[in-house]
């Protein structure tokens, strides 16, 4: 089993740059189903996420290239209409592939999406199935399987009963080559749908009003090949920033948008942390002697990111005072706190979607396993901060999202390696 090993108290600064965003990464590329002539991708992260759907891009039948820094991806004539269990059991992404394989053949055959373990019981797929319904999908379950079918996709008004990111970049998709006009209300406003909407209307779609509640989309006959530039990962960014507060770090993360991590430099503002911002880095630079405790509450951008709660939490467990964490999306992103308890945190576990930690206190090395992504990453915080030896299992579940961290820290001064 492979692990990272982390001896904790070492200390941390100079400079880290950010990589591409999973989160428009791995929607490019089930977008590039819908272009007829190649899509070249530039700043691709070379994370497990973006591998798995590359591998699933080329199941369809696309074409993946790859030319040092760019990644080509070149859809099939006719696109394979099932998406083979071995990809979608194993990743939630999976079902971003649904809406182009219907935009271009009209036929989805798919299992429910698997993935990391962060909502409750089966993370839901209602609002992908509804909204497609109302652009004249047919949908039938029989054998396990979801069979979806239509002869054209027909524009719609559709609202979103709950604000979903994934299942508004999957009805903007389906919508760019549906017949009419469709409106979408209650939409998710994260900057990567933004970034998708962009993309695709350089490939001759047409768009408006995404980074808004409501996006317009009226469709087209068919779309181009485009060039595209990931933006940069917003998540990673808050990642680092919260690791050098809590390890007091005179630390600049470069390539990154500080524009949008405003909730998370906001609160560091109230908290009396002091930092510098150009337009692609944050310099951290000073914090005051006692950190206070902050209640915080996720939110759907622009609000707090509920994949930067799980590093906050961590940073809570030095700041001085009572902290109050309320988990608002999902389920099960609070239980990784039962690990911090074991290092020696004091938090209160009220319900799923709360904590409450009491603050200062040393957290010392453990043998940990990391249920998913942002919770992992969390722990190699914990780590870095923690008196002795921290051993992180499960580590898959990290790279899914970060490219050679453990490389990427030791740079910093994060006493990490690798080890089989
Ligand atoms: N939901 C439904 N029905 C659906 C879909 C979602 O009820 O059909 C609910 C979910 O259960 C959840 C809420 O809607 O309570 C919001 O979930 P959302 O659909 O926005 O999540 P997602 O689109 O599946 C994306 C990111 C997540 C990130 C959330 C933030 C991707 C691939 N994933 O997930 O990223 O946490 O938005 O809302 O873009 C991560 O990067 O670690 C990660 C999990």
């Amino acid at each position: 089993m492979i692990k990272f090993i982390i001896q904790g108290g070492k200390p941390i600064g100079g400079e880290i740059a950010v990589g591409g965003a999973k989160n428009e990464a791995i929607k490019l590329i089930p977008a590039a189903l819908l272009s007829n002539s190649p899509v070249i991708v530039r700043n691709m992260p070379d994370i497990e996420d973006c591998k798995r759907c590359l591998e699933l891009f080329q199941d369809l039948g696309g074409t993946v290239e790859h030319t040092g820094e760019e990644v080509i991806l070149t859809a099939p004539a006719e696109i394979k209409t099932t998406l083979e269990p071995k990809f979608a059991n194993k990743l939630r992404a999976s079902i971003m592939f649904v809406a182009p394989m219907l935009a271009r053949s009209g036929k989805a055959v798919f299992p429910h999406p698997g993935g990391c373990v962060i909502g409750a019981g089966i993370r839901p797929i209602d609002l992908f199935t509804d909204g497609f319904a109302s652009m004249g999908v047919d949908i039938d379950f029989s054998d396990g399987l979801y069979h979806l079918s239509t002869k054209k996709l027909k524009a719609c008004n559709y609202f979103f009963t709950t604000v979903s990111v994934t299942g508004t970049e999957s009805m903007m998709m389906a919508a760019t080559m549906a017949e009419g006009t469709t409106t979408l209300k209650n939409c998710a406003m994260e900057p990567e749908i933004q970034a998708l909407a962009e993309h695709l209307n350089n490939c001759g779609a047409r768009i408006t009003g995404a980074g808004t509640p409501t996006i317009t989309i009226e469709g087209v006959t068919g779309l181009a090949g485009a060039p595209v530039s990931v933006i940069p990962d917003r998540l990673e960014t808050g990642t680092f920033a919260i690791l050098a507060a809590a390890a007091r770090a005179k630390l600049k993360i470069t390539r990154c948008h500080p524009g949008h991590l405003d909730s998370l430099l906001t609160i560091f503002k109230k908290m009396g942390i002091i930092f510098e911002t150009g337009p692609d880095w944050i310099q951290m630079i000073s914090y005051p002697e006692k950190i206070p405790a902050y209640n915080l509450k996720t939110h759907e951008y622009p609000g707090f990111p509920t994949d930067l709660q799980s590093p906050f939490t961590v940073l809570m467990t030095q700041a001085h005072g009572t902290s109050l964490i309320h988990e608002t999306i999902y389920e099960r992103r609070l239980l990784f706190t039962d690990m911090l308890t074991q290092m020696g945190a004091n938090i209160t576990m009220c319900d799923p979607h709360r904590v409450v930690i009491q603050g200062p206190t040393p957290l010392h090395g453990r043998s940990l396993t990391s249920p998913d992504l942002r919770a992992g990453i969390s722990m190699i915080i914990a780590g870095a901060i923690a008196s002795g030896k921290t051993e992180i299992d499960n580590i898959y579940q990290i790279e899914r999202g970060y490219e050679q961290i453990d490389t990427r820290l030791r740079a910093i001064g994060v006493d990490i390696v690798r080890s089989e």
